[in-house]
């Protein structure tokens, strides 16, 4: 058993963000800041969670309205923005799909603004038909897929150098177990303002960069004609893990 952690490949750390992105001083707490202790894993993290699918909702896959939130809780109305429609595959390490897992998903709304007490002091409007978060599970072949509006950039305040995020997507994914556990998030193709990503681009990588941008897909192949649609593979470790992103 305590052998287990070392039979994934190391992903090469120049594919990784860095821990302290400057000018944007919250990533320092969502990161260790000390070295890493190594032990071996426990039985549960290995195995677990069991049933998640089981425990959790994960038919929140349409984030563009509020499940039950509407008038005698039917769903609500549509959020404003532009439709999107994001799909890919879940991959572990060897290719393999990785089944059955739960997708977690949040954004800001079309107008660059979270629905989070931290973000009280945003100069945009709430959209109160947007919540901001969904889940969904990956089917047999590791596919998921979601419908939501595409989410506005917001600046990043508190630095003398103003800078803002682009559009993006947060993802919190526990793929087979604890241990696969990655939390990174999405970016749009072509966004002018990805060259400009401090989180982004603080990843040293090309390839690693890549891995976090999603890529369009053609309306003919689309399942409905009123959404954008987004193409965006997920491989949750190993030397070709998509890069973390807090
Ligand atoms: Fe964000």
């Amino acid at each position: 058993m305590d052998k287990l952690p070392n039979r994934f490949a190391p992903y090469d750390d120049r594919t990784q963000p860095a821990f302290k992105v400057e000018g944007y001083k919250e990533t320092i707490t969502r990161v260790p800041m000390q070295g890493f202790y190594k032990r071996p894993a426990t039985l549960t993290e290995v195995t677990g969670p069991l049933n998640l699918a089981r425990k959790l909702d994960a038919d929140l896959s349409d984030l563009s309205r509020a499940k039950g939130g509407g008038r005698d809780g039917k769903d609500g109305a549509r959020a404003m923005g532009q439709l999107i429609f994001v799909t890919g595959r879940l991959l572990d390490e060897d290719g393999s799909p990785v089944r059955n897992s739960i997708i977690e998903v949040w954004h800001a709304n079309s107008a660059g603004r979270y629905i989070h007490k931290m973000d009280a002091g945003s100069p945009f409007p709430e959209d109160p038909n947007f919540f901001g978060s969904g889940r969904c599970l990956t089917d047999h072949e590791g596919r998921y897929q979601y419908i939501s509006i595409k989410p506005g950039a917001y600046p990043v305040p508190n630095h003398p150098q103003r800078w803002w995020r682009p559009p993006h997507i947060h993802l919190s994914i526990f793929g087979s177990g604890f241990m696969s556990r990655l939390v990174t998030q999405m970016f749009f193709p072509g966004d002018p303002l990805n060259a400009q990503d401090r989180i982004l681009n603080s990843v040293p990588d090309p390839k690693g960069r890549e891995r976090m941008i999603s890529r369009p897909i053609p309306m003919m192949e689309l399942p409905r004609a009123d959404v954008v649609g987004f193409a965006h593979d997920i491989v949750v470790r190993g030397s070709r893990a998509t890069p973390m992103g807090i």
